[in-house]
């Protein structure tokens, strides 16, 4: 199971991005990839309940030429389980904005540098009832 997989978006700097989704019960995390193809990911964000010794921590990072690179912790996690979310993402090339369902929000580098992204994936313990680019 890979969850959602949208390979031929068209997400363009000055766009947003809304994901509208549910959190299972018992989630331990779940995951929203971004990136040009499936092999390379801008920008994983990567929301922990309690997963790889984190708890109620939201974990950034990108994924290239085969490996992970520098990590970003953001300190605030408005998630529940079995909740409802909406997660707004906008970019340009040098970085994208995240606003949290709290309306709190964060900057993450666009270490691609890209103005398009074709391919996200909308993995784990949470279940996307929305998706809307614009
Ligand atoms: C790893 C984890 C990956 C990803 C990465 C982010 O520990 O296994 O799924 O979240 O951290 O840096």
């Amino acid at each position: 199971d890979k969850g959602m997989i949208v390979k031929n978006m068209s997400f363009k700097v000055g766009q947003t991005l809304t994901l509208v989704g549910t959190t299972k019960p018992d989630a331990t995390y779940f995951v929203v990839n971004i990136g040009p193809d499936e092999k390379e990911i801008t920008m994983h964000m990567n929301p922990r309940f309690d997963a790889h010794g984190d708890q109620k921590t939201v974990v950034c990072n990108s994924y290239q030429g085969g490996s992970w690179c520098e990590e970003q912790r953001i300190t605030s996690f408005p998630f529940q389980l079995g909740g409802e979310f909406t997660i707004n993402i906008t970019f340009n090339p040098a970085e994208f904005l995240v606003v949290l369902p709290d309306g709190s929000s964060f900057t993450f580098p666009n270490r691609m540098g890209l103005e398009k992204y074709s391919f996200i994936n909308v993995d784990g313990d949470a279940r996307i009832s929305s998706i809307q680019i614009q």
